[in-house]
This record gives structure tokens, sequence and C-alpha cells, in this order.
């Protein structure tokens, strides 16, 4: 295995789109960023030199930091922001992961502009369990607002309001041609085919707060890996993926010639929430065809396509082959039930929304950011940070998905962690509530891949649904989709020291609370604990 080193400047960058310009944060002034490649078992050391205005973080999503939660990234959580003029190197060991994944700013809304692939490729001489493509691409969904996305938040935060949506999806940073924006004719995404190839197609969704459907016109799709974990593989027309999510499919390239149209757009089940209903397009190109030629085009699902949703989603399993055992734990320490939603808190300082505002919440807590990291905090033993009296079970139960919710239903703010001991296995039921309305929330874990073994509709059952669980081969990752107004079970083995943040990724939901942590205690060797933290690790 090699150390791989890379080199991150964070710089603002001058960006037209969609006839507009607006200066964007950007690592290596490059919109999306640089793709980071590795190998399973290769150190990755990334330098990230802050030079702009704004307090920075980088989080490698999906990467598993056994131990080494210092490099995770979430500002506040485990580490504290880079300051302007300030550097800090992210250094960790890829281990038992290969496929795709991404990394990210994580703090405020920078990730909308900050964010790039993170490939990693099996161990030399290790072949993948298909047969190999011919060609790899990544390919980036992501979407721009035409103004700066902190005042689209900030605004929103005064106003106590739902934040404005974006402008348009992007497919590797174009929109695509766009109505009333001759310009943006020119301003599409290119994929060079040559007739009879196959290429593997990486794909990431980078987007702040859509989840989407991507399609490409006249050809389907074989999904061999999700969030960098081996699937059985299976053929799709169209992939459904949420924020932080990635999917690695085969494309193969069966027609001759001609142009097809590439297309992502939002999917979204719930009537009445705002969305860009925008479809972002980027041209399949066979080799050979003049660029006169005309274009074939098929519509991406509508937008509350849930059906298109579901099926893809159940068609997910692990691998679960001789190399590849999924290692799904089959008894639990812990089983926790989670409520994750939406509610109203009294606000009096709002502008708009007649004296409340929005908030999100997981088990009735509205989640605080602290002002030091959490994990300092935890290793240096630093009073006053958090507490650990986040419940583990919702501390009202009622109708979570229909009927009226309870009257009164404040959220409670708090900088609570749910405390897990070293090496048990953890089972959590998510289940989305409807209080202001039900809605598909994409909750992602640091620092642990988890199994999903069960998905369902309604309130969860705790005596017949997990009967129902899969517990030999059911898909693993680390962002999955609850559906709206239903819930899923998820298992992890908490074999990694530290404290992991767990929210929704859609950035507005986590900006309102829906958000929570674990602080996994150290084992009861050294070779279980944290590590110690770099020498250059930022201080709040
Ligand atoms: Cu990709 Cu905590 O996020």
């Amino acid at each position: 295995c090699k150390v791989r080193h890379y080199k991150f400047n964070v710089v603002m960058k001058n960006t037209t789109k969609l006839c507009s310009s607006k200066s964007i944060v950007t690592v290596n002034g490059k919109f999306p960023g640089p793709t980071i490649y590795a190998r399973e078992d290769d150190t990755v050391l990334v330098k990230v030199v802050n030079h702009v205005n704004y307090n920075l973080s980088i989080h490698w999503h999906g990467i598993r930091q056994l131990r080494t939660g210092w490099a995770d990234g979430p500002a506040y959580i485990t580490q504290c922001p880079i300051q302007p003029g300030q550097n800090y190197v992210y250094n960790f060991t890829i281990t038992g992961q290969r496929g795709t994944l991404l990394w990210h700013a994580h703090i405020l809304w920078l990730r909308s502009t900050v964010h790039g692939a993170i490939v990693i490729l099996p161990k030399l001489g290790v072949p993948y369990p298909f047969p190999k493509p011919n060609h790899e691409r990544v390919i980036i969904l992501a979407e721009w607002w035409k103004s700066d996305t902190e005042a689209v938040i900030n605004e929103a935060l005064t106003s106590g309001l739902a934040p404005n949506v974006s402008d348009a999806h992007t497919i590797n940073g174009h929109p695509g041609p766009v109505t009333n924006c001759p310009s943006s004719t020119a301003d599409g995404f290119t994929l060079k085919v040559k007739a009879g190839k196959t290429y593997l197609l990486r794909l990431i969704n980078a987007a702040l707060n859509e989840e989407l459907f991507f399609k490409i016109a006249g050809h389907n799709l074989t999904v061999v890996d999700v969030d960098a974990t081996y699937v059985k593989p299976f053929k799709t027309g169209t992939i459904v993926i949420a924020p932080g999510q990635t999917t690695t499919a085969i494309l193969t390239a069966d027609r001759n010639t001609g142009k097809y149209i590439v297309a992502a757009s939002t999917f979204m089940d719930t009537p009445g929430v705002a969305v860009d209903n925008t479809t972002a397009t980027a041209t399949l190109h066979y080799s050979g065809t003049l660029s006169t030629s005309p274009t074939t085009f098929t519509a991406p699902p509508p937008q509350n396509a849930t059906p298109v949703a579901n099926n893809f989603v159940n068609s997910l399993r692990s691998l679960n082959s001789k190399n590849y055992p999924a290692k799904v734990p089959q008894k639990v320490d812990r089983s926790l039930l989670f409520t994750i939603g939406l509610g109203i808190n009294p606000c009096a300082t709002c502008k708009a929304g007649n004296g409340s505002r929005v908030v999100a919440d997981i088990n009735n807590v509205t989640f605080v950011m602290p002002k030091i990291a959490l994990l300092q905090a935890h290793v240096f033993n630093i009073k006053g940070v958090f507490t650990t009296d986040f419940p583990g079970n919702p501390p009202v139960s009622f109708n979570y998905t229909g009927g009226p919710p309870p009257s009164n239903f404040g959220t409670r703010n708090g900088t609570k962690l749910y405390r897990v001991p070293y090496n048990t296995t953890i089972q959590v039921v998510l289940q989305d509530t409807g209080i202001i309305a039900p809605e598909n929330h994409p909750i992602h874990l640091h620092g642990f891949n988890f199994f999903v073994v069960g998905r369902g509709l309604g309130n969860f059952n705790s005596k017949t649904d997990p009967k129902q669980f899969n517990l030999v081969d059911p898909v693993e990752r680390n962002t999955i989709g609850v559906p709206s107004g239903g819930w899923v079970a998820i298992r992890f083995l908490a074999d990694n020291p530290g404290v992991w943040f767990m929210h929704c990724h859609l950035e507005v939901h986590t900006t309102w609370g829906l958000k929570m942590a674990f602080l996994v205690d150290n084992g009861k060797s050294p070779n279980e604990s944290v590590l110690p933290p770099p020498k250059d690790l930022p201080k709040c």
C-alpha cells in the first residue's frame, strides 16, 4: 500500500452559470473539485489550505476512519474549523473499503460548491467482482443557485421559513441548455463513448437538498456498488440517489451511433414541498456521430414517482459472496427507536412565520452545535460541552405517520450524545414523523457502514416487523433514505471509538437540527482507542 498526497487550496473563484456570475468557494479553483484516487489499504494525506474568508472543514463522506476520528471533518463534531489563513492535514487509511465515495465541506452550506469524488480501487491485483469495464468516469450531480448559498440559508434562518430552492441541477458542474440563457446551449457535459465498450460510471449526489432521478435515454445501467460496498448486480433504467449517496453502475455502449440525453431531476413525493423542478442534461455521444445529428431524450420519472424509487431501493442487496460476505449482526445489544422529522418552535425574533419557525429533530431533540468540537471535549475531558442524555427512544409516543400530532409539540434544544459501549451491536429504527408533513430523509451516519435490515411504511411495529428483517444479504451503506411516512431499521457494530455524527443529508434539515451524535467508548486495549490527535489539529 501507498501513501497518497493531495493539496487542497481553498480559493474563491468567479463562476458564470445560467447567464449570471458569482464568486464561489472552491478547491483548487474547480467546481466540482478534484477527484481523490486511492486503493484499498492506502493512506491518504490531504493538506487543506484555507485561503478564503470562511471557516472550513472537509469531510471524507463514507470513509470509515477507524480510530482516526480527527480526520473525519464535521466542524464542531470531530474538529474545530480551519480558520482563514490556516491549514490542516487530513490523514487517514482506507480500511476494508473499495468503490465510490465523495468528499465535501462540512460547515455552513459550503458543500454546495466544495465537493468532489473519492475513487477507491481494489488492492493491486484484486479484480472487481464483475467484468472489468473498459473505462471509468466520475459523474457528480449537484445544484446551482444564482445567489450566494450562505446568503440563502442566512435569510431563511432570519425569516424562520424554508430557504429558496436551487435554480438548476448540474451534471459535472453543468446544467445543460436552459431556456432564457442562449449561451447555456454550449454549457453541457458530454460523455464520449465508443460503440461496444463498457463504462463504469461512478455517480455521486453532491446536492444539498434534493434526491434525484438519473437516466440515460436508450440505455440501461447495471448497478454494482452503492456507498462503496458491492451489491448483487441488477439492471435498471433509472437510478435513484439521495444527497450523500453514491452508485457505481456499468453502462454498455450497445448502440452503434447517436446522441442520447443524460438527465437528472428531483424525486420528492411529499406534496407541497418546494423543490427545484429543473432537469439537468448532459449528452452521451457515440464517437463518429455528427454533433449536428438529433438527440434521443427519455424524460426521467415524474417528481412524485414513489414506485420507481421503491423499486430501485428494494433491488439493492449486498453482494454477499465468498470474498465479500455480508457481516450482518445477527443479534442486537441495543435496540433504539429514533423519530425523525420536522416541527414548529416559537420564535420571537423571526421576521416571518407568525412568531414561529421550522425546526427539525431526532427523538424530539433539536441538536445545538457546540462551540468546541465534541471529540476534543471528549478526549480532553472538557466539561460543559455536551451531555450524554440523548433519549434512546422517543420521549412521547403517538401515531407518528397519521392523525393529529400531540398538542404543544415543541422540541427541546440540546447538545445531547447517545453513549454506546465499544464493540456492541446497535439497531436503530429510524421512524419518519408527519408533524408538519412526512418527508423522505436521507440519514447519514459517520464512522460506520450499516446494514439496512428492514424498511416499511407507516409506524414501525416492534412485534411483527422484525420477523420480516433481511439478516442475510441486506444492503450495506452509509446513507439511507427513510421513506416518507415510513421507517427503516439499520444495524451496525460499534467498533470505531470516537464521536460520530448522524444527520439528515438534506442540508436544510441539518441546519434546522435533524442531527445527533453517538459517543462510542474506547475499547479495553490501547489498539482499540481513538489515536492521539494530530499536532496541527485546529483550535476553536
Ligand atoms: Cu456527507 Cu455529515 O456528511
